[in-house]
C-alpha cells in the first residue's frame, strides 16, 4: 500500500514536471512569419535618446509613409534604464523618460505601432546600464505590464555564462510573463546562434554591429556594409519564418553612404530576409531616403511568405548576382557592382540553364527563354530572358529584377 503511494506521488512529481518544463521551455508561437520592421534607435542616437524623440519617431513613421509599407515596431535599444529599486524592479531614467515607459508604449500603440525594449544578458549592458542576468523574470513581467511586444537581449558583461543558457532563461521568462515578445537574441554570432537559436528567439544577430560605411572595418568589431553582407551571406539555410538572421540595423539615411550604397544596402538586407529596422532619423529624411526605405517592391521581396533567405549565386568581373527564392514560383535577382568603375553587362541567359537551390524546396530553378523580367527599382517589366539582359550599373549600385514564370 505504502509502495503503492509512493509511485503515485513520483508519477504525478514527474508528470507535473514534465507538463511544466514543456509548457515554460518554448519561444511564442506564430511571431515574426516575415522578418520584423521596424526603427531602432542605437545606429543614429546611442545613449543621447528621450521620450520626444521616441514619440516624434512614431509620428514620423506614420507620417512618411513607412508605416503603410510595413515598418511597425518603434524600439528603444540600451541606455533608457538607470537604476533599479529597492525590490529590484527596473527603472526608466526619469530625467529624459519622465513619463515612463508605459506611457511611452501607450503612445506608441496608439499609432497602431509596437513598441520594443532593449536589454542584457549581463550584469550591465553594453553602456554600462543595469542588465537583466539575476533579474530576468522580473524583468520579462514589467515589460509585459507596460506592454513591450519586441525585446533586443545583448550579451555584454556575462562573465561566463553560456550564450545559448542565459537566452534561454529569458525566452522561458517572457513566455512565463505571457504577453508575447518578438526576441531579438544579440550575441553577434560569436556562439553560431544560427545552430540554436530558432528554438529560442525570433531573430539573432549573425555579426558584430554595423558601421555607416560602405566597406570599412573597425577594430573592435564593426563592420561596414559589404563586411556585414558577407558575413551574413553563408547562412542562408538557417532562415525560416518566425527565425531569422540578422545582419544588424539599417545605417540608411545616415549620411555614411551615398544613395546608391544606401539603395544596395537596402536591397541586400531584402534579398537576405534581414529583418529591415530603420537606424536613421526618421523626423528628418529626405526624399532620396524615404524612397529607399519605402520601395514596396523591394521590401515583397524581404516579407516574401516562403521565408527564404538569398545566397550569392555568382561573381564575376566585379558583379555579384545575388538570387532569392519567391513564392508562385518567383525569382528575384539581384546584380551588385561590388567594383569602383562603371559595369555594362550583357547577360545571356542561354549560358546558365538552371540555378541551383533557386527554387523555395532547394531544387534548381531552371531557366528558359520565356521568363518574365522586372526591375524593380525602375518599377517596369522589362522583356524576358529570350533575349540577354544589358544593363549599364554604377559603381556601388545594384540592378534587382523579379523573375515570373
Ligand atoms: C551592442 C549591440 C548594439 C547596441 C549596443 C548598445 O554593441 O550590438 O547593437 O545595442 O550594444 O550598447
Amino acid at each position: 500500500m505504502k509502495l503503492k503511494l509512493e509511485n503515485k506521488i513520483v508519477t504525478f512529481f514527474l508528470l507535473f514536471l514534465f507538463t511544466t518544463t514543456t509548457i515554460s521551455a518554448q519561444k511564442f508561437e506564430n511571431l515574426a512569419l516575415t522578418p520584423p520592421m521596424g526603427w531602432s534607435s542605437w545606429n543614429k542616437f546611442a545613449s543621447k535618446i528621450n521620450e520626444k524623440i521616441i514619440r516624434e519617431v512614431a509620428d514620423a513613421m506614420v507620417s512618411s509613409g513607412m508605416k503603410d509599407a510595413g515598418y511597425e515596431y518603434v524600439n528603444i535599444d540600451d541606455c533608457w534604464q538607470i537604476s533599479r529599486d529597492k525590490n529590484g524592479n527596473i527603472l526608466a531614467d526619469s530625467v529624459n523618460f519622465p513619463s515612463g515607459m508605459k506611457a511611452l508604449a501607450d503612445y506608441v500603440h496608439s499609432k497602431g505601432l509596437k513598441f520594443g525594449l532593449y536589454s542584457c544578458a549581463g550584469s550591465l549592458t553594453c553602456a554600462g546600464r543595469p542588465g537583466s542576468r539575476g533579474y530576468e523574470y522580473q524583468d520579462a513581467r514589467t515589460y509585459a505590464s507596460w506592454g513591450v511586444d519586441f525585446l533586443k537581449y545583448d550579451f555584454c558583461n556575462v562573465d561566463a555564462q553560456n550564450a545559448e543558457g542565459a537566452y534561454k532563461i529569458i525566452r522561458d521568462a517572457l513566455f512565463a510573463a505571457k504577453r508575447p515578445v518578438v526576441l531579438e537574441i544579440c550575441e553577434w554570432g560569436g556562439s553560431q546562434p544560427w545552430t540554436w537559436a530558432a528554438k529560442v528567439g525570433n531573430l539573432w544577430r549573425s555579426t558584430g554591429d554595423i558601421m555607416d560605411c560602405w566597406d570599412c572595418e573597425y577594430n573592435w568589431g564593426g563592420y561596414g556594409v559589404m563586411k556585414i553582407a558577407d558575413k551574413n551571406a553563408g547562412l542562408a539555410k538557417y532562415a525560416k519564418p518566425g527565425s531569422w538572421n540578422h545582419p544588424d540595423m539599417l545605417e540608411v539615411g545616415n549620411g555614411g553612404l551615398t544613395d546608391t550604397e544606401s539603395r544596395s544596402h537596402f536591397t541586400l538586407w531584402c534579398m537576405m530576409a534581414a529583418p529591415l529596422i530603420a537606424g536613421n532619423d526618421l523626423r528628418s529624411m529626405n526624399q532620396a531616403t524615404i524612397e529607399i526605405l519605402n520601395n514596396k517592391e523591394i521590401i515583397a521581396l524581404d516579407q516574401d511568405s516562403l521565408g527564404k533567405q538569398g545566397f550569392r549565386w555568382l561573381t564575376f568581373d566585379g558583379i555579384e548576382v545575388w538570387a532569392k527564392a519567391l513564392k508562385n514560383q518567383e525569382l528575384a535577382l539581384c546584380f551588385l557592382n561590388r567594383s569602383d568603375i562603371v559595369k555594362t553587362i550583357d547577360f545571356d541567359w542561354k549560358v546558365y540553364t538552371h540555378i541551383w537551390n533557386g527554387n523555395a524546396d532547394g531544387s534548381p530553378y531552371r531557366i528558359n527563354d520565356k521568363l518574365k523580367i522586372r526591375d524593380l527599382w525602375l518599377k517596369k517589366n522589362i522583356g524576358t530572358t529570350k533575349d540577354n539582359l544589358k544593363k549599364t550599373i554604377q559603381p556601388h549600385d545594384v540592378f534587382t529584377i523579379k523573375i515570373t514564370k
